[in-house]
């Protein structure tokens, strides 16, 4: 017999969304890329009424507090009611809490409720409503008039949920959107940042026809086939008779009109796929004389996708910029628009060191002009969507885009890939970036997500994505990581990270190989990236690589005073950092600052700019390794050849000036040059008598651009049109001092007395170990052999001629002891000529330098020297700098890494002086060879004790090295270490320098 009792007043199953993998949404809309601006809208951002539970089950206090929509509620301020203190967190691989999949803690589960009235107009009745929630972590419940309206998952794209049935036209309505910060989900998004809860992109109502366009997939390839496929729905299911859909195509020649497809739309009759709920159409058109979309040509077309009613009116529109360009992979090449084109990239997160995970578009262009500006041309989104802003401003600045699915498994990797109660969150993370961004030209490749293993589940997302968009490739690092050769089915291309160069050259490959991670940027790194591309440019199947990675995750922290503090948060003053230094009072906080455990320290800030977007000495290396154009002296000296390095563009966009000197400058004409090409260009003759022989081509924007004002720095490639061999006296127009007895004073401890120096001349083997240093373990073999703590013994103090001979011994730490000599002789005009030699025992096989360090007397604040320049270089990292002469204040030479260590050097340094006011005295240093060299405020020692810069008190002399080696900085945080080449090794160092008064 029938059951015929009531149903009971619980839901017929309880579930808790928050623990449930199976369920990756309820009542959501399907993911769509229509795109409707002009659509009536409710915007919902700003001040929402607040609670922040510590679980879901807490039950609501009667007292509400405040905070905006959107915002990372762990570094927002507002009143805690429940005194529930969740801070921001980071960690790398570790989960931050130890329960395992697929159930999140259950004791602590911080909760937002967030809730607000929301005015519907009165002529939205009749229309179809929609919540919009741009992002929230990790699970969204949300309620409209206390009615449940749905649920969703993903922390980096929108969930979307019909509310019609809910709200009330003309009435103030109840918004409340409750976000679970652990779930089922947080195993699928244990990326390598912070840790944060909120909703972190905007939030509003929007108001569409009952008839509506579901979704819009567009192919535009060069050649100008256009291809529009349209989904249509009505609002109560069953569609309407008679709709129809048109396109509108707005070209540099007028407006053409785009009509449906007849043929598609009779085949689907003659096939029976005609749906009573479900209407398809297309709009097929050949678009003549388009120009194709390039990262260096990036033309747009703008689009406009129209639905109609029987009657011919519109119902609802969708607006596309579209772009015309083809991506295939042909042997080893992946392909644009037919052309082998190098992915110059950087991978991005959403990052704000103020707000956490919000970034605005206004942030999000910043970030990409600064990008295009250093010579990148493609972002992979590490490691989820990004904002559709950031593809909108992709395709309209011209940057590749690997987009990536929010699925990273880190710490659980292997279980989960292969689970099938997380098969469904696989496939739905993937395919809902695929269904929004489809449409966008800047997205050239898919990824499957990152470092999650690789399972079934990884294969079920591919076979879905191939069959969806077979235009392009799809990538999966997890895939290829134990068999870069091997046949599979979730990787397109040979995507590893941090592979060394031995291994990516160690060809043949199958496939394209394209680096989805290297050059490791934490702290003074990113040695040898002008390897890399020697390599991948002089080798069949490489086509280049994304950087680890653009910003340090530094977030602002106002100090309290016992070394903690909350986040400065979105209500920072202005005033509380600039040039990457917080200022008094605050400091860039990294794991551990906020009481976070576990934690990976400093792991975060491993970006090429500092937490407030000011560029690390790194970029300028990448701008000009990535040169558009090539310099080079023809073989007989006499001439310069150019070549146009890029694949799409001409190199009309450029303007040149030749430089030498300090002074010497000429107008440049550059070639018309195709890609590829070269040509012959004069020498500025009117130049070349002068006494400097590094010429050097200073390239800029010859007009204004979207990403780059008229006159901005392109690339300043240099060519050596003689050596100088002059010897070093001569050089530093020095002469012997007659009698120069007497004149070198020595303390009793054999060390130099000079009235400029405050510290005296010692030999050092020590820096101040940088993250690649820490990380990669080698500092720890440093700091076993005592280089940081050597002692020196005087030996013998003697008289050879005018010089006096002092003999030194250091003791390591077990690795024998190091013979020091310096051979002071004394020069006419006061100053002093400096030979050392160390000889260095055998055991110690890898050292961070050999060299001289010396502090000045206090007031010299002006470095001038001729060497690579202006920026912070070190032997592996010199590319982006000329050798010239060049000029800084001694503050402005040093970079702050987040973590203090190694920083400021300068290479390939002949000579320098330092000065002060006009009164006081300054020294000229010349050296025997061009060397290493730095000048800061800050002793090696004091780097190495402070975690932060707060803790650094800048001294009023200047702490001066000079190196007769210094290591390369290397990737060996996360990669490679430093090249052999690089290294510094045992046995005998010679250097000599020479100190004079100016
Ligand atoms: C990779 C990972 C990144 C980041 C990086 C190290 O393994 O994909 O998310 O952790 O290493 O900074
Ligand atoms: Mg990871």
């Amino acid at each position: 017999m029938q059951d015929r009792r009531p149903a009971s007043a619980e839901p017929a199953v309880p579930i808790d969304p928050w623990d449930a993998p199976e369920l990756t949404g309820w009542r959501r809309l399907p993911m769509h890329a229509v795109v409707r601006p002009d659509a009536p809208r409710v915007p919902l951002d700003g001040p929402w009424r607040f609670q922040l539970l510590p679980t879901p089950r807490t039950p609501l206090a009667d007292r509400w507090s405040e905070t905006d929509v959107p915002g990372c509620w762990t570094v927002q301020d507002f009143e805690d009611v429940h005194g529930v203190r969740d801070l921001p967190h980071y960690t790398n691989v570790t989960m931050p809490f130890p329960d395992l999949p697929p159930s999140p803690p259950a004791g602590r589960n911080p909760t937002g409720v967030y809730e607000r009235e929301a005015a519907i107009p009165a002529d939205w009745a009749g229309r179809r409503v929609v919540l919009h929630v741009g992002a929230a972590e990790s699970v969204l419940i949300a309620h409209v008039n206390g009615t449940a309206v749905g649920v969703g998952k993903d922390s980096h794209l929108a969930s979307e949920f019909d509310v019609t049935h809910a709200v009330r036209p003309g009435e103030r309505n109840t918004v409340r959107l409750t976000v679970v910060k652990w779930s089922d989900a947080t195993f699928l998004e244990d990326q390598d940042q912070w840790w944060h809860g909120g909703i972190t992109r905007s939030v509003h109502l929007y108001a569409t026809d009952p008839l509506h366009l579901a979704d819009v997939g567009i192919t535009a390839v060069p050649g100008g086939s256009l291809d529009v496929a349209v989904k249509v729905r009505g609002g109560a299911g069953a569609l309407p008779a008679g709709w129809s859909v048109s396109g509108l195509l707005r070209t540099p020649d007028g407006i053409l009109r785009l009509p449906a497809d007849e043929a598609f739309a009779q085949a689907n009759v003659a096939s029976e796929r005609v749906s009573d709920f479900l209407g398809e159409a297309r709009i097929r058109a050949t678009v003549p004389g388009v120009r194709p979309w390039s990262a260096e040509t990036p033309h747009l077309y703008d689009l406009t996708v129209r639905l109609h009613r029987a009657d011919g009116s519109v119902a609802d529109e969708s607006c596309h910029r579209v772009g015309f360009r083809r991506v295939e992979i042909s042997g080893t090449d992946l392909l644009v628009n037919g052309v082998r084109v190098y992915f110059r990239g950087v991978n991005r997160h959403d990052f704000h060191p103020l707000t956490g995970r919000v970034v605005d578009a206004e942030e999000m262009r910043a970030d990409l002009c600064l990008l295009k500006r250093h010579g990148f041309n493609a972002v992979r989104t590490a490691h989820y969507p990004p904002d559709p802003a950031l593809l909108r401003l992709a395709d309209e600045l011209g940057l590749y885009v690997v987009d990536e699915a929010d699925i990273e498994t880190h710490d659980h990797a292997h279980e989960l890939a292969d689970d099938p109660r997380y098969l469904g969150a696989f496939t739905d993370r993937v395919a809902r970036m695929v269904l929004r961004d489809r449409n966008h030209p800047s997205v050239v490749v898919w990824s499957l997500g990152n470092e999650s293993d690789h399972g079934a589940n990884h294969d079920a997302a591919a076979g879905w994505l191939r069959r969806t968009d077979p235009t392009r490739p799809v990538q999966y690092e997890g895939a290829i990581k134990d068999a870069w050769e091997e046949p599979q089915s979730a990787s397109d291309i040979i995507c590893p990270m941090y592979a060394s160069i031995e291994e990516i050259t160690a060809g043949p490959h199958s496939k394209p190989l394209i680096l989805c991670e290297y050059s490791h940027a934490m702290g003074n790194s990113n040695g040898s990236l002008a390897d890399y591309w020697r390599a991948i440019e002089s080798t069949p199947g490489l086509q280049g690589g994304f950087v680890w990675e653009f910003r340090d995750h530094g977030i602002l922290q106002r100090l309290t005073g016992d070394g903690a503090g909350r986040p400065a948060g979105p209500g920072a003053p202005a005033d509380a950092y600039a040039d990457g230094v917080t200022a008094p009072g605050y400091r860039w906080a990294y794991g551990g600052d906020f009481g976070d455990t576990p934690h990976d320290g400093a792991f975060c800030a491993d970006g090429l700019v500092l937490p407030d977007r000011t560029p690390k000495p790194a970029m300028a290396e990448h701008r000009e390794i990535a040169a558009p154009l090539r310099l080079e002296l023809t073989p007989d000296r006499r001439e310069a050849r150019i070549t146009n390095r890029q694949h799409f563009a001409s190199l009309a966009w450029l303007s040149a000036r030749w430089h030498i000197g300090d002074c010497g400058t000429a107008p440049a004409r550059l070639p018309d040059l195709a890609p590829g090409e070269s040509a012959v260009v004069p020498l500025p003759t009117s130049l070349l008598p002068h006494g400097d022989s590094h010429l050097t081509l200073r390239v800029t924007t010859a007009r204004d651009l979207p990403w780059a004002p008229r006159g901005t720095l392109v690339c300043a490639p240099q060519v050596v049109l003689a050596e100088d061999h002059r010897d070093l006296l001569t050089r530093a127009g020095a002469v012997f001092a007659e009698d120069g007895a007497g004149a070198v004073r020595l303390d009793d401890a054999g060390l130099l007395r000079h009235p400029l120096l405050t510290a005296p001349p010692v030999l050092t083997l020590w820096r101040a170990p940088t993250d690649n240093d820490e990380w990669g373990g080698i500092a720890a073999r440093w700091r076993a052999w005592g280089l940081h703590a050597l002692e020196r013994t005087l030996v013998s103090v003697g008289r050879e001629g005018a010089s006096v001979v002092v003999r030194s011994a250091y003791a390591t730490d077990g690795a024998g002891t190091v013979g020091h000599e310096q051979v002071i002789t004394p020069l006419a005009d006061g100053g002093l000529l400096v030979d050392e030699t160390a000889v260095l025992p055998d055991a110690l096989t890898d050292l961070p330098r050999v060299g001289t360090v010396f502090e000045t007397v206090a007031g010299l604040d002006t470095l001038e020297w001729f060497g690579r320049g202006p920026g912070e270089t070190y032997p592996d990292r010199c590319a982006g700098a000329t050798v010239g002469l060049h000029r800084a204040d001694v503050d402005a030479l040093f970079t702050p890494y987040l973590r203090p260590q190694e920083s400021g050097g300068r290479h390939d340094v002949r000579r320098f002086t330092l000065t002060g006011a006009a009164a006081a005295p300054g020294i000229a240093v010349h050296l025997d060879v061009p060397r290493q060299v730095s000048v800061t405020r800050h002793r090696a020692a004091e780097l190495t004790a402070a975690a932060h810069h707060d803790e650094l008190v800048p001294r009023a002399t200047c702490v001066v090295h000079l190196d007769a080696a210094h290591r390369g900085v290397g990737t060996a945080s996360c990669g490679p270490d430093t090249l052999p080449a690089y290294r510094v090794g045992p046995g005998t160092h010679r250097w000599s320098w020479t100190l004079q008064p100016l």
